[in-house]
């Protein structure tokens, strides 16, 4: 949720369109394939399609009906399948899993029942119900896996099953923007302790010093990203971090997932349509490794997370973190390419209106942008409704991503956002841009 309903009514009101919208698109991704389709596994990497289909409603039973409305399990057998923790998604297909059709029913007589808790619920009477935010943490949790199913459609082999919609507008003025702009030094508010769907990881706000730095107007595109690869990029170990060297070698990386080599040009598969690769889309389906390694080939480092908020939120004429680069309003098709509806990311420069203050474009959407971060608790975290969703996975092995990609809805996507795999993966929607330290002024010059 973005700008807080004023009155219960309208939160009420708010949570149906999100969970409704949430619905609409899990529908589409999993009646776009036959139930073969559905039911195989298209990389261990990901779940069947049905799985998701049936964890998602799994997780809404689970917070909204027993939690919230304090009913009794609908079908007590069935938990521990849709446990993303007692059964990696390599295990699923395996599972003695709901059919396709059953999926399908489970998930519509607990979106019945969830509508009718709606009309009675009252918020704030438990810290669950407090600003709708369990509500709002189940339709968040449906359109991440809206994501998750998309990038199963990506890897799924054969036909196009998703009908290409047209691309977002490219601006008229990208040839003029400059390559990187300034964000000032000093304090700034990170994270959030107001958002009323705020996930725990995003809590509390605190404060931290973020010297002045320099970033990339725009997320790297592919035309960039080829003249890395057509300069050695992938040959040469000065580039690469240790262990990025050693993951290059050992999974024989050579250019993003998902391109391949046509005589004198790249090509990329995408929703199975194989295309010339567009040279100012930003650069998508490269790891963490990928991205550290371009960054140092260009002089250059990738951003810390603090850094990447701090350039997304800071507003200096106030200086107020803001939920959005374009401040406190919802996204809209004009600021940001959310929500599947370009099914990828636009050309890089565009969304002028959804520019921060520092002048960078395309902050929020289009791609995820890796970070240099861990994925760590802020100072305060408490772990809330459970701990699977973030304390678990606190650590060095997880990097940060932010900003959301074309494939999540809104509703998952604002400038506290924080996502995170491991460096290693390049099924999702990620990019980067890339920074580098303002050099320090003596005060007397400042
Ligand atoms: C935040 C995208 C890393 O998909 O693993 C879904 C979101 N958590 N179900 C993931 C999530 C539980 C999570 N990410
Ligand atoms: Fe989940």
């Amino acid at each position: 949720m973005t700008e807080t309903p004023t009155t219960s009514e309208a939160l009420r009101d708010r949570i149906a369109a999100e969970l409704i919208a949430a619905r609409e698109r899990t529908t589409l991704l999993t009646s776009a394939v036959d139930e073969p389709d559905l039911i195989r596994q298209h990389s261990p990497l990901m779940s069947p399609l049905v799985w998701d289909l049936a964890h998602v409603a799994n997780q809404e039973e689970l917070w909204l009906l027993r939690e919230v409305g304090g009913r009794d399990p609908m079908h007590p057998e069935i938990d521990p399948l849709y446990d993303a923790f007692e059964h990696p998604r390599a295990q699923r297909p395996s599972l003695p899993l709901l059919a396709p059709g059953e999926a399908r029913a489970y998930g519509h007589e607990v979106r019945g029942r969830v509508l009718d808790l709606l009309e009675k619920a009252r918020f704030g009477d438990t810290r669950l119900t407090t600003g709708g935010f369990g509500f709002g943490m189940v339709a968040q949790h449906e359109v991440q896996h809206d994501e998750t199913m998309l990038a199963t459609h990506q890897l799924r082999a054969g036909a196009p099953a998703l009908t290409a919609p047209p691309p977002g507008p490219a601006p008229a003025d990208a040839a003029t923007l400059p390559a990187e702009v300034l964000v000032p030094g000093g304090p700034f508010t990170m994270g959030t302790s107001t958002e009323p769907w705020a996930l725990d990881n995003e809590r509390p706000a605190h404060q931290v010093h973020v010297p002045a730095f320099y970033l990339d107007s725009v997320p790297v595109t592919n035309a960039a990203y080829a003249e890395f690869i057509a300069d050695g990029g992938y040959d040469d170990p000065r580039w690469w971090s240790a262990d990025g060297w050693a993951h290059r070698q050992r999974a024989e990386l050579f250019a993003p997932l998902f391109w391949r080599r046509d005589g004198g040009q790249w090509l990329r598969t995408s929703f199975g349509v194989t295309a010339p690769v567009v040279a100012d889309e930003p650069v998508m389906h490269v790891c963490w490794y990928e991205a550290d390694a371009y960054a140092r080939w260009a002089g250059r480092r990738l951003p810390t997370e603090a850094e990447w908020e701090k350039a997304a939120r800071f507003h200096p004429a106030s200086s107020e973190s803001r939920r959005y680069p374009w401040g406190n309003a919802d996204p809209t098709p004009e600021v940001a390419n959310l929500g599947q509806r370009h099914l990828r990311p636009a050309p890089a420069g565009s969304y002028p209106a959804g520019a921060a203050p520092c002048g960078a474009r395309q902050l929020i959407g289009d791609v995820w942008e890796w970070t240099s971060s861990d994925f760590a608790p802020y100072p305060g975290f408490e772990a809330w409704p459970y701990k699977e969703y973030s304390l678990v996975f606190f650590g060095p092995e997880y990097k940060v991503l932010r900003g959301g990609s074309f494939g999540v809805s809104p509703v998952a996507c604002r400038g506290t956002f924080r996502n995170w795999d491991y460096p290693i993966r390049r099924q999702i929607f990620a990019g980067f841009r890339t920074a580098r330290s303002a050099p320090e002024r003596p005060a007397e010059l400042a």
